[in-house]
């Protein structure tokens, strides 16, 4: 039986033919060799702190250009990860991407949630699919995410990492269709095979999307901010995620009407707005919330949770507020708890009390005075329209601690659970 050598942790070990009882077995996967279209990650050999270059899809013909000369895509294909390679003068690793890397250095239009935020959000939504079960008879609705807005698509991703085992295995995602030939080309036949084709998996795709388990339906106002994303998703390790995501452009109120009308039951287990003005999404959201459900709330500054809150009680929504966390480099591991609450003094309730009762009385003796009192009591009643724009003057104000010359993400985030009306 061949004896080899090999490093698990600083200590030495001995492995006989990679015996599923050694200690380092569950380490010996790294077999693999980049193929073409995966994306790598390139940086100095000699410098952990040295900038990471993200490289296109690998296909011959491409290069990776770095400081001191360029390497080409065919000499990294077949390669192992942490395979050294020369550029000019320089050394480059090669490496595999995590999400987190992959998502930190791609081409942005947007920021977006850096991967300890995101992963610390993802943990709070506390998600545990199960894995598809073909012999159970009693198939149970989809667990649906929906997440606004979509932005750079570095939280789908990792919401999608959470969820997608649960899924059965996908066909191949449709590429979009080709484009109708001119009318005077010879492309004829040609190009009815290719149209068929595209038909055929599209048809397929239509007919996987129902048997899904979890699904990550993410909107974003912006079409642009939306097809970006798209690509993002599509990029991860060849778009294994991409089937459990579904991308919508509109607004949060017009795509959940559009929903409730198909069906009124509630269809959503977590939402997640990251977005400004956050509050006035609530009474939207919790419509289509499903009992238990939560709604997290991911917010620059503490006023805009507070305003949240607010919110939540002017509207009398079934939402209460189940925790409040500062995240971000600032607030540690695992993010700093606040208390935040809804409080009134017992004086100010007192007098608004009696403010009330006097106005019933004058409302029911007609006497002068009583359409102000008439307005007092419709104050406290909740609102049936609600507004769509940023309420008084439309500024919130900056509210969380400084911490160095520049914060790296963070924030704060309020996660409301859904409660019986
Ligand atoms: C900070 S980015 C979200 C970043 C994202 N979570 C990520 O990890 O990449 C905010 C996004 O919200 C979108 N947005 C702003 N207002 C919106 C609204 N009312 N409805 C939907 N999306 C909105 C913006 O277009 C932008 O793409």
């Amino acid at each position: 039986m061949p004896i080899t050598f090999t490093r698990c942790g600083s200590a030495l070990h001995r492995v006989v033919a990679r015996s599923a009882y050694s200690p380092c077995a569950a380490r010996s996967y790294s077999n693999y060799v980049f193929q073409e279209n995966d994306i790598v990650l390139v940086q100095k050999k000699t410098d952990a702190s040295a900038k990471q270059i993200l490289s296109k899809p690998l296909r011959p013909g491409r290069r990776v250009n770095t400081t001191t000369g360029h390497i080409d895509h065919e000499s990294i294909i077949g390669l192992s990860p942490r395979a050294v390679v020369a550029a000019g003068k320089g050394e480059y690793r090669i490496y595999k991407p995590t999400l987190g890397e992959y998502t930190n250095l791609t081409a942005r239009i947007v920021t977006p949630v850096y991967p300890a935020d995101a992963n610390l959000i993802v943990s709070l939504l506390d998600l545990n699919p199960t894995v598809p079960d073909p012999s159970s008879s009693s198939p149970s609705p989809p667990l649906e995410i929906f997440e606004a807005g979509t932005g750079h698509g570095a939280l789908t991703l990792h919401l999608a990492r959470a969820i997608h085992a649960a899924n059965p295995a996908p066909p191949p995602i449709p590429s979009p269709p080709r484009p109708a030939p001119a009318p005077d080309s010879e492309e004829g036949t040609s190009s009815d095979l290719v149209d068929a084709e595209h038909q055929a998996a599209v048809d397929k795709w239509e007919a996987y999307k129902p048997t899904r388990r979890a699904v990550i339906t993410t909107l974003d106002v912006s079409a642009r901010h939306s097809a970006h994303a798209k690509t993002v998703v599509a990029g991860w390790r060849k778009g294994m995620y991409a089937h459990s995501v579904d991308f919508h452009v509109g607004s949060i109120p017009e795509y959940i009407a559009s929903r409730l009308a198909t069906s009124p039951e509630p269809f959503l287990d977590h939402t997640i707005l990251d977005l400004p003005d956050c509050h006035l999404y609530l009474e939207t959201i919790s419509q289509a919330l499903k009992e238990d459900g939560t709604v997290l709330v991911f917010c620059p500054s503490i006023t805009q949770v507070i305003a949240c809150v607010k919110q939540a009680k002017k509207e009398v929504l079934p939402l209460v507020l189940e925790s409040t966390l500062e995240i971000g480099q600032a607030a540690g591991v695992g993010g700093r708890v606040w208390d935040v609450r809804a409080v009134r003094a017992r004086s100010f309730v007192r007098a608004e009390a009696e403010k009330v009762e006097g106005a019933e009385e004058a409302v029911e003796s007609g006497t002068e005075g009583s359409e102000a009192a008439a307005e007092t009591i419709a104050e406290t009643t909740p609102k049936e329209a609600k507004p769509l724009k940023p309420e008084g003057d439309g500024w919130n104000m900056v509210c969380r601690p400084k911490v160095g010359d520049r914060v790296v993400g963070g924030g704060f985030v309020g996660v409301f659970r859904r409660v019986v009306k």
